[in-house]
């Protein structure tokens, strides 16, 4: 349990959970590392994910450490209650995964990290554009067989093409301001206009508007009841025929099925993902020697326009630095906590 010792030191007990090891390098040292308010930490790590059979091992636990896959719904935080945890602390942006109202009835704080680094995923969704553009993945392996076709590697100039950005928070932005070196033209959709965005040469219009006029629509808001499956069958049918979409975001926001039939009509000319719905199964992990039952998963990767990474826009070693210093931060002055709406 957390103990307050008599000099005011305060020690956590940690569960880690998901730990990979490029983050257990990164957090280590500073768990271990002496801090001036005295604060000391236990750290158990565990490879496996949080779900409500693997918060039993929680008893004792102060602090749970938890990323974007670990299951941290309403029956996990009770037996977390249960077991004593006072505090969730999300090493990642997003907090789709978690029942934050579960957790306040709950006496159980929820921190994360709003902004490591709104500039990494920002240039990981620049590199799935231009990827996919350019199909420079493609032309890697042909030249490396002696292959210097042309063939099938068309690509269009980005400059003058029009942008749709869907939610202009931290990374939105930072996306626009990429696109504006680019010479891209920006349509922008998000409940709440800011000035900044309006100042750097972008404008806001409907949905359908942006919808109507994009040629690339690229996602960049939370997965919440208003945006989940913003892509479907209504919204497709409002795109221009050729449309290349880009979700770095997270993997709800897609309805698959409906991706899946636009892809194959070619109402989707170019599809780029860094997120899957159902990626907690899949991604984070080698199954290179496992047969693979995700069926609509499968299907995505046998398009030859289709280019999907495994929740890889966040990692960078700048942005893991700054993920270990602020979750660890979070836990020793209860900051950045997750407000309930
Ligand atoms: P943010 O909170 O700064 O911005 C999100 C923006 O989306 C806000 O302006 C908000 O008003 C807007 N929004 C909310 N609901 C909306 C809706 N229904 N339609 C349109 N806009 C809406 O968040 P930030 O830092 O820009 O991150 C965005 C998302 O990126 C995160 O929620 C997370 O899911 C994802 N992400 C993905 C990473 C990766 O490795 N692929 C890493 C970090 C974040």
């Amino acid at each position: 349990m957390r103990t307050t010792l008599p000099n005011s030191n305060t020690h956590f007990n940690v569960a880690f959970f998901s730990t990979r090891m490029y983050e257990r390098r990164v957090f280590a040292p500073l768990f271990q590392k002496k801090h001036g308010c005295g604060v000391t930490f236990n750290v158990n790590y565990y490879e496996h994910a949080l779900n409500n059979d693997t918060a039993q091992l929680c008893h004792d636990i102060d602090v749970v450490v938890v990323f974007v896959n670990d299951d941290v719904s309403a029956s996990t935080v009770k037996v977390l209650h249960e077991c004593g945890v006072k505090h969730i602390a999300l090493r990642c942006a997003g907090f789709n995964n978690v029942d934050v109202e579960q957790a306040h009835e709950c006496g159980i704080s929820v921190s994360r990290v709003p902004a490591y680094s709104p500039e990494t995923v920002a240039e990981h969704t620049l590199a799935l554009i231009l990827t996919l553009n350019r199909k420079t993945h493609k032309a890697y392996n042909r030249v490396r067989e002696g292959n210097f076709a042309l063939d099938g590697l068309l690509g269009f100039t980005l400059h003058d093409k029009t942008v749709g950005v869907i939610g202009t928070g931290r990374i939105g932005k930072a996306v626009i301001r990429i696109l504006n070196g680019f010479g891209c033209k920006i349509l922008c959709y998000d409940p709440f206009h800011d000035d900044d965005i309006v100042n750097m040469g972008a404008h806001y219009v409907s949905l359908e508007e942006l919808f109507n006029n994009s040629n690339i629509v690229t996602l960049h808001c939370p997965l919440n009841n208003d945006s989940h499956h913003i892509i479907n069958p209504a919204s497709l049918s409002l795109m221009r025929d050729g449309v290349m979409l880009i979700n770095t975001s997270r993997g709800g926001l897609i309805d698959d099925n409906a991706i899946i039939k636009g892809l194959k009509s070619g109402k989707i000319g170019h599809l780029g993902l860094d997120v899957y719905e159902r990626e907690s199964e899949l991604f984070f992990a080698d199954h290179s020697g496992d047969i693979i039952q995700d069926d609509i998963f499968q299907r995505l990767t046998t398009f030859p326009n289709v280019l999907i990474t495994g929740h890889q826009g966040f990692f960078t070693q700048e942005a893991l630095n700054e993920i270990a210093t602020v979750t660890v931060g979070n836990i020793i002055n209860n900051d950045n906590l997750v407000p309930l709406t």
